[in-house]
């Protein structure tokens, strides 16, 4: 076995082929349930970052992928990923791998290492033998869109109640609500101590601009609705929800917001609600939305249970010293 870094912006058709081929090895032995991964926009998915961000990835070879490493470096956070394939594991390939991020995360100046583990795998046991620390739990949850109640999903999304008004946007925003709808993810972001982050999120008007921009160029179609307060005109509440061309028969919900001072007129239902009407008609192919919350947040859970969402497993984020991790490694 080698490990090699490895450039997915110039890897051959072979290499990607043989990369997706070890992801789904994983996923298939993993999370069963989840749809596989194709090819489309693959190597742009591997590839773009964030202006600022950069992402580094090692392969875990012998006569195919056994496993690979992808350290993503953000602000003053080295993100990992890291998976080896189901028959290669336990022989000490996710330890060379990790080794080898830790000792390039410290080179590149990076002294806080965090990750994502998916509850009830072999992940939640490896991190932990390494002494990262837990730090915070999501869980994901489900809907099967064949299961949709979709009379009773109208009948949510038409309570919208006076002075406000719902607006789609696919694929990007309009210029004019940019700088408050980057406001409204601001203010929320304070009630959330102890999120990592580690998906993609924008808080000024021109990040939220190239953030879209971003998500575009990785194949992750962006869809978008939100409350607005028409006296003020401003951005009440809004949510995000990605169809990632990997694997389009099932979305990724990003976030959803209500600003305080407009809690408590079922925005949040109104706009969840109108975001499944809006992606039945755009994309009729779309057979499930997965999503993630704080475990404390009752009031989203509450709607995401009324629309049908059912908990799934729990992502937890661990964090660890990039030193003395390697120092443990070494
Ligand atoms: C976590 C993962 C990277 C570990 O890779 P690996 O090559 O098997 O790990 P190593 O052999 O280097 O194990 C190092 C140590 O971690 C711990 N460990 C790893 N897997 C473990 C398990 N299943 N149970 C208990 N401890 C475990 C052990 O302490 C192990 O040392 P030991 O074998 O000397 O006891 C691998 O299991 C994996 O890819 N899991 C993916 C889980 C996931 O998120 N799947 C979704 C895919 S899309």
């Amino acid at each position: 076995m080698r490990v090699r870094e490895w450039d997915p912006a110039i890897a051959s058709a072979a290499e990607l082929t043989a990369w997706l081929r070890a992801y789904n090895d994983a996923l298939a032995a993993d999370l069963p349930d989840d749809p596989p991964w194709g090819i489309d926009r693959l190597r742009e998915y591997l590839t773009v970052t964030m202006p600022g961000e950069r992402r580094l990835t090692w392969l875990a070879e012998d006569s195919g992928v056994l496993g690979y490493g992808r350290l993503l470096m953000l602000g003053g956070l080295g993100v990992l990923e890291l998976y080896v394939v189901p028959s290669a594991r336990r022989a000490g390939i996710g330890r060379t791998l990790l080794r080898t991020m830790a000792n390039r995360a410290l080179s590149e100046g990076f002294t806080s290492l965090g990750v994502e583990v998916i509850g009830g795998t072999s992940a939640a046991e490896f991190y932990p033998a390494f002494g990262f620390n837990h730090v915070y739990t999501e869980m994901r949850s489900i809907l099967q869109l064949t299961t949709v109640d979709w009379t009773h999903v109208r009948h949510m999304a038409e309570g919208v109640v006076t002075g406000y008004r719902v607006d789609y946007h696919p694929n990007d925003l309009p210029d004019e609500i940019l700088a408050s709808y980057a406001e409204a993810k601001q203010v929320r972001r304070l009630d959330l101590p102890g999120d990592l982050d580690l998906r993609p999120s924008s808080y000024d008007a021109e990040r939220l601009r190239t953030s879209l921009r971003c998500l575009r160029e990785r194949g992750l179609e962006p869809y978008i609705v939100v409350a607005m307060h028409e006296r003020t005109g401003r951005v009440a509440g809004l949510t995000e929800l990605v169809v990632p061309a990997q694997h389009p028969a099932r979305a990724d919900q990003y976030d959803t917001t209500i600003v305080r001072e407009h809690d408590g007129y079922g925005l949040a239902r109104a706009i969840k609600a109108r975001m499944l009407l809006e992606l039945r008609v755009a994309r009729p192919y779309l057979r499930e939305v997965q999503t993630w919350h704080a475990v404390e947040r009752a009031q989203l859970q509450q709607v995401n249970k009324e629309l049908g969402f059912r908990p799934d497993r729990e992502w937890l984020e661990y964090e660890v010293d990039a030193g003395d991790l390697a120092e443990r490694l070494a």
